[in-house]
């Protein structure tokens, strides 16, 4: 019988994209380890985002903090700040309470075991097996996005997703090898993202294509299958942009829980499934609001939100109810959650 992990490995010897948390495979070949850390990080900062998007915030990362122990010792509020912008801020207050207690329970050192990975705060069934195998080489199988694709074609598969994944993750737990499972985890995924793509795979330099089944069918594209997704709602709220004649803008840092939990935001209403009424909400401080023309869209993991944007000159010696003043100097864009940047961006346009 054909060995499909070496034949896939072999591929991956020659192809493997660069990425600043990997290991070459020669160089794992060779008996270097990744480091656990980076790995870890970057598995979290992937999930729900693309490698692109990810690499520059991986860098400022691991640049400010070097070692897990550096990460499990920063302030909240700047590790929120260097995730503005991702999205998904569950993740960044999870990837803390991890940090602090690899640094309290494992004395610094990320454990080489699935059960342990498992146990640790925002490490899922996909992380703890990607850590796994690709940090400490544990046969583990590895299920993303791409694999999933990968095996429906593979077997030509057609239960729909999100159904289909027990079966699709017994495909993949059948072809990952006892050598190299972290190699191989990373080449299903690398095969995926640049040949077996969602829309047009490029089956004719396939290092698979004689034993994919959906390419010998014809079906590869159309595969996996998914069942309709239900429509999102959209929500409405209001935004209030303060700013003080020295420059400083009114914020405040929203509830641990819930959505953009921990982030720096402007005080706003609620966000409603109104019938066509847009809600006030509450004004922070009294001051004239103007409202500014256009609104603020964006698009959430289960609604799309129309933000309605005012904006006032607040005097020096408000006090206001909620939030607190940034002076302009201290003041960065960059550390608001995507959603609220758009909201200065209609403000400044
Ligand atoms: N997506 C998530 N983790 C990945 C990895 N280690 N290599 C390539 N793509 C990935």
């Amino acid at each position: 019988m054909r060995d499909l992990s070496a034949e896939l490995l072999a591929w991956y010897d020659v192809h493997a994209r660069v990425m600043p948390w990997r290991v070459a495979p020669t160089d794992r070949l060779a008996g270097v380890a990744p480091d656990p850390y980076r790995v870890w990080l970057s598995e979290v900062m992937l999930q729900q985002t693309t490698v692109a998007a990810v690499r520059d915030y991986f860098g400022r990362f691991v640049g400010r903090w070097p070692t897990v122990q550096d990460l499990a010792d920063a302030r909240d509020e700047d590790v929120m700040a260097e995730w503005a912008g991702l999205g998904y801020y569950a993740r960044a207050r999870n990837l803390l309470k991890c940090a602090r207690v690899i640094a309290s329970e494992h004395e610094g050192v990320f454990p080489a075991d699935h059960g342990a990975l498992l146990n640790l705060p925002g490490i899922g069934p996909y992380t703890a097996a990607a850590i796994g195998s690709i940090a400490f080489d544990l046969p583990l199988t590895v299920v993303d996005g791409n694999v999933e694709r990968v095996m429906a074609r593979m077997f030509n598969d057609p239960t729909p997703l999100p159904g289909a994944k027990p079966i699709l993750t017994a495909y993949a737990d059948d072809l990952t090898p006892a050598e190299r499972p972290g190699d191989y985890a990373q080449a299903v995924m690398d095969l995926g993202a640049t040949i077996c793509t969602p829309r047009s795979p490029a089956c004719g330099i396939c290092p698979w294509r004689d034993p994919c089944t959906a390419r010998a069918e014809g079906t590869a594209q159309d595969l996996p299958r998914k069942t309709p997704k239900k429509a999102k709602p959209i929500r409405h709220g209001s935004v209030y942009l303060g700013q003080r004649a020295d420059g400083a803008w009114l914020l405040e840092r929203r509830p641990d829980k819930g959505l953009l939990g921990g982030m720096l935001g402007w005080p706003g209403s609620d966000w409603v499934n109104a019938d066509g009424a847009r809600p006030l909400g509450e004004a922070p401080v009294e001051a004239v609001w103007q409202e500014i023309p256009g609104e603020v869209r964006h698009t959430f993991t289960h609604f799309h939100l129309m933000l309605t944007v005012y904006r006032a000159d607040l005097p020096a010696d408000i006090e206001p109810e909620r939030g607190h003043f940034i002076p302009e100097p201290e003041f960065r864009p960059t550390d608001l959650p995507t959603v609220m940047r758009k909201a200065l961006d209609l403000v400044r346009s």
